[in-house]
């Protein structure tokens, strides 16, 4: 089944069995969600689908805290998010994922400043985007969050000083009144982005 064929950017609540690409062009930012919870097994499989992500080294610097009771959501949405643009939104998503990352010191300090590659900034986008694929494929929409004050969110989730909030990610069942737009209308044309030799 697949119910939004025409890529029309058209949410819908049914789970799906599209193919990985379809699953990417069907992905766009929910700002509006039902209150309808999301099952714990659904949440537990989106995050076996961040679990499952490559890191540099292989050292998994993500970490996640799932936040879905009501009152420490409002407080992610009230003193976690930073003022300036209008996130209340977010108060409707069943699901605040908070995406924290651990650095190790040799793979994330020093090989990192060998290399000039700030390794898990890269492997936390992409466990957050397996995530988020892995909700789209069921169904649910998602919004990544990074207008945070990592600080707050760290004190919320009572996270140690190791583990730095990144990013919090919104889950729920898209209210379809607000569909979003097809990414593919709203991206740079590959000739823009892409050099051939
Ligand atoms: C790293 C990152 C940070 C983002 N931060 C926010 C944010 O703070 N608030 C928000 O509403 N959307 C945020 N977004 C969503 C982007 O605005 C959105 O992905 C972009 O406009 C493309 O739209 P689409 O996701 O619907 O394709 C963020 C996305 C990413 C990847």
């Amino acid at each position: 089944m697949n119910p939004d064929p025409a890529n029309t950017g058209k949410r819908s609540t049914e789970p799906t069995d599209l193919t990985v690409q379809a699953v990417i062009a069907r992905r766009t930012s929910c700002r509006a969600y039902q209150s309808k919870p999301v099952p714990e097994a659904q949440v537990l499989q989106i995050l076996e689908a961040a679990r499952l992500a490559p890191s540099a080294c292989n050292q998994q610097p993500w970490r996640f805290a799932v936040v879905r009771e009501a009152g420490l959501r409002r407080r992610v949405v009230e003193e976690g998010f930073r003022p300036g643009i209008k996130m209340a939104w977010a108060l409707d998503a069943p699901v605040h994922v908070v995406v924290g990352m651990e650095r190790s010191f040799v793979t994330h300090r020093f090989m990192a400043f060998i290399a000039g590659v700030d390794y898990p900034w890269v492997d936390i986008g992409i466990a957050g985007e397996h995530l988020v694929l892995a909700a789209t494929e069921l169904g649910l929409g998602t919004c990544w969050i990074g207008w945070i004050r990592p600080r707050a969110l760290a004190k919320i989730v009572g996270w140690p000083r190791s583990v730095q909030p990144v990013m919090v990610i919104t889950v729920g069942y898209p209210d379809d009144s607000a569909p979003g737009v097809p990414p593919a209308l709203r991206r740079k044309a590959l000739t823009e982005l892409v050099r051939w030799w």
